[in-house]
């Protein structure tokens, strides 16, 4: 079978035995089958990779206004509805000093989800909040690490330090951001954020829609959909799952982490899902409540499943499928993931996504939007 070499990743290899660090690369390479089912709309691409491509390393957190961006703008103070708090874009963007609009919504952060691992200085440093949110609760383009069991959490970091788990798409920016903070921990900050992440329960966040089209959306820096701005015109959602905020302002600009999403999904992608999810369709798969818990929010150290990203969930499974996420226990998915096609995936991960989850905190905002 004829296979596609993209290019290569470095990852620094880290015995937990051994003293020295051992450099390890892993060349990316992938079949022309796998590059033409590739679903690049669950990694923010209009198509798949392509010998070649891959990530510069992602800038900085900025610290400092933008230079072509008006200065007065960027340190008006903002503030968001039912929030006290008020934030300038410049204090929005750092990264290395999370702002946070809901203190009551979250257990206190601790100092590396707030300012990043303190081996890193401010300008490499960032705050797992920064991406993850101080709730937890992520956006489509990284991870949901919130209600996850706090073992799972800890080995999915060291998983990440030891080369096991990257990112199938080699153009994805934070994914090797996510690993270079993973390496920066010391065991403290690995056990302080995964027991912060852990302790807050899983609620709604993400609104499904079945749709055959969707508001005209276009890719934005971070490898997101958002509509166009002002346009009032439709485009076909075809065989893609669109992730976008429900309020790009408040869930973008902001970081309003009461803003939710909407998932447009394919008509029908729903019962087709559950039929997967819970029949295991035929044997083509294994029914997910086996280890996921009955209600799919995780049971033991499997990490819960209903109702998250299914951008991110897609993600997963095809970085399983195609063997870039292969930590210590993905083994135990590889029968479930071997048989299943990308639009069988797509399929579960839009029924996942709109299981209903107990909802235990202020409901994410959600802004009606025409789509049929
Ligand atoms: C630059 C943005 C960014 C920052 C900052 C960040 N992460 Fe991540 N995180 C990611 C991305 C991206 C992924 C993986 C998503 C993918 O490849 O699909 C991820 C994945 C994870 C996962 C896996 C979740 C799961 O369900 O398996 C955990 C746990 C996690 N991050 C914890 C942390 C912690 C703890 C910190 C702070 C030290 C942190 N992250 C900081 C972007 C970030
Ligand atoms: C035999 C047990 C088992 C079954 C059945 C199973 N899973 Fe899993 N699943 C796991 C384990 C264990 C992990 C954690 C892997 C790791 O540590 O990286 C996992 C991880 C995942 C993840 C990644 C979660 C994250 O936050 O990154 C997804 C998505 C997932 N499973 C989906 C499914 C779906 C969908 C099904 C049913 C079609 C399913 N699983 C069936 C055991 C199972």
């Amino acid at each position: 079978m004829k296979r596609v070499i993209l290019g290569v990743v470095g990852a620094a290899f880290l015995a937990v035995t051994a003293t020295s660090m051992q450099a390890q690369s892993q060349p990316y390479v992938y079949t022309q089958e796998q590059l033409d089912q590739w679903p690049s709309w669950a990694y923010g691409w209009a198509a798949a990779p392509k010998p070649g491509e891959k990530a510069g390393p992602q800038a900085p957190a900025p610290h400092l206004p933008r230079p072509n961006e008006d200065l007065a703008e960027q340190l008006r103070m903002q503030t968001v509805p039912g929030s006290s708090a008020q934030y300038s874009l410049v204090q929005i963007r750092d990264g290395h000093n999370v702002v946070d609009w809901f203190p009551q919504d979250h257990p206190k952060m601790p100092n590396v989800a707030e300012h990043g691992p303190a081996s890193l200085d401010s300008v490499r440093g960032r705050g797992c909040a920064s991406c993850h949110l101080p709730n937890g609760k992520g956006r489509p383009e990284n991870a949901n690490p919130a209600g996850q069991p706090v073992n799972y959490i800890i080995q999915q970091m060291r998983d990440m330090r030891e080369g096991r788990r990257y990112t199938a798409d080699p153009r994805k920016v934070n994914t090797p951001t996510m690993i270079q903070l993973a390496k920066a921990m010391n065991e403290e900050e690995l056990l302080e954020s995964a027991k912060y992440f852990a302790s807050m329960p899983w609620t709604p966040w993400i609104r499904v829609v079945e749709t055959d089209t969707i508001p005209e959306s276009h890719l934005e820096a971070g490898n997101m959909y958002v509509p166009v701005h002002g346009s009032t015109k439709t485009e076909p959602l075809g065989n893609r799952i669109v992730e976008s905020p429900e309020d790009e302002h408040q869930a973008n600009i902001l970081r309003n982490i009461r803003s939710g999403w909407v998932a447009y999904v394919p008509k029908g992608s729903v019962a087709r899902g559950r039929g997967l999810v819970n029949l295991g369709g035929a044997r083509k798969t294994i029914a997910c409540a086996t280890c996921h818990g009955t209600d799919l929010m995780g049971s033991g150290d499997t990490p819960g499943i209903a109702g998250r990203s299914p951008s991110y969930m897609m993600r997963q499974l095809w970085d399983m499928k195609v063997g870039t996420r292969d930590g210590l226990y993905v083994d135990i998915m590889k029968p479930v993931i071997e048989k299943l096609t990308v639009d069988d995936m797509r399929d579960i991960v839009a029924y996942l996504a709109s299981l209903p989850v107990p909802s235990a905190a202020p409901k994410p905002v959600t802004t009606a939007r025409a789509a049929n």
